[in-house]
């Protein structure tokens, strides 16, 4: 059960996201810990939340800034994030976006096409500067997660695929302002067996082989992010295996004299000490089950609708005996189903409903649909 006060809780109006800081906390320090045991750098992938105080625990723990629009850039550096620890991904960055990193001169842009590494060329040439690049290659590796979440294979959009190198390093020298610094991978998201991670070294080293082979000195490598979270589990595992996940990159790398490993985490560091805290607006009987409806839906959490995803569900105001209920908001979708036939203590109006590792794309990802307000942050810690 979700360890923040009921009394406390009970003062807000619903629907809200409740942040637990002190288990943020924890949690970075941990990763933070464990990174630095092997000299890794870990940029937080803003995506996942992008929250002030939340940014202020990343960048206080040391964290760099992984962003995917313009601004996102903004937003880390009005944060504090020092533009030389800010890397700007995306396969669509749009001339505005990309001038205005240039003018921030963020640490790297992560480039996925060729077609980007012009545009890059002339607007860093208008401006008399020198854009660092990193490659963002496909390594066509299977994440195995949820096909929406799958970056790393040959059918994504993401990323430059293999046999498309030669012709990138020989574009390369025609472009005298773009330096070419790294290189960048991103598989997926929410990968729970490490072994892709392992697959994701295996390619990665090959592809070491190829530019060494090409002369080409690069300075890091990006793995990307991707480390899944326990959305069965909240309570017994709070706090991912950072252990287990660095030191199989720091096993399986084979890195070259003096190379960074960077690292973009974003669901890993900050989905578990999220909820969204609902409360019950009515009972309503169902053929097999009731349906149980909260004041919160799709609108605060997509993931459920977009991914068919599970987040845990708990009635924090009943101990009754249990039941079934098909918890489900009030969106005009039937998708907007947050769980089919979840066992909950008997479940009655007003009762608070906590919705569980709603910290990573729950926020980010609402929506006004239906004209809905935007839901409160609360902090606790
Ligand atoms: N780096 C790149 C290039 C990415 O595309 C992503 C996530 C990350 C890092 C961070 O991945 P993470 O460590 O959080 O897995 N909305 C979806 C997740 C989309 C992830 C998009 N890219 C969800 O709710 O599951």
């Amino acid at each position: 059960m979700l360890s923040l006060s009921l009394q406390e809780l009970q003062q807000h109006a619903t629907p809200f996201y409740v942040y637990d800081l002190n288990l943020l906390r924890q949690t970075l320090q941990q990763a933070q810990q464990q990174a630095q045991r092997y000299n890794f750098q870990v940029h937080y992938a803003l995506k996942a939340n992008t929250n002030g105080p939340i940014l202020d625990e990343m960048r206080q723990v040391g964290f760099g800034a992984d962003c995917v629009s313009g601004n996102e850039v903004k937003r880390a550096i009005e944060n504090g994030f020092s533009p030389q620890h800010v890397v700007f991904a995306g396969v669509g960055k749009s001339d505005a976006e990309i001038n205005y990193a240039l003018d921030q001169d963020i640490f790297c842009f992560n480039c996925e096409s060729s077609h980007e590494l012009i545009v890059l060329n002339e607007l860093a040439t208008a401006k008399g500067k020198t854009a660092r690049i990193a490659l963002r290659i496909n390594p066509n590796v299977n994440a195995n997660t949820h096909k929406y979440i799958t970056t790393g294979l040959e059918e994504n959009k993401f990323g430059i695929n293999a046999w498309e190198l030669p012709d990138v390093l020989a574009l390369l020298k025609t472009l005298p302002n773009l330096a070419l610094i790294g290189l960048h991978f991103h598989i997926g998201s929410q990968i729970t067996d490490l072994s892709a991670f392992r697959n994701l070294c295996t390619r990665v080293n090959e592809f070491q082989e190829f530019f060494e082979s090409h002369s080409v000195q690069l300075e890091h490598i990006n793995v990307g992010g991707g480390l899944g979270v326990d959305y069965y589990n909240p309570e017994q595992q709070p706090i991912p295996d950072f252990e287990a996940y660095f030191a199989l990159f720091n096993q399986f790398l084979e890195l070259r004299p003096g190379q960074q490993v960077h690292f973009e985490l974003g669901r890993a560091l900050v989905a578990q000490s999220g909820s969204l805290i609902s409360r019950v607006l009515y009972i309503k009987k169902g053929v097999t089950t009731n349906f149980a409806i909260l004041d919160a839906g799709m609108t605060e959490l997509i993931r459920p609708a977009l991914y068919q995803s599970y987040h845990k569900i708990e009635n924090l105001s009943s101990t009754a005996e249990e039941e079934r209920y098909d918890v489900v908001g009030p969106i005009c979708e039937s998708s907007d189903c947050f769980g089919k036939a979840v066992a909950l203590p008997e479940t009655n109006r007003g009762d608070l409903i906590a919705i569980r590792t709603a910290g990573a794309y729950g926020e980010v990802m609402a929506s006004s649909y239906n004209l809905r307000d935007k839901a409160a942050a609360i902090y606790i810690g």
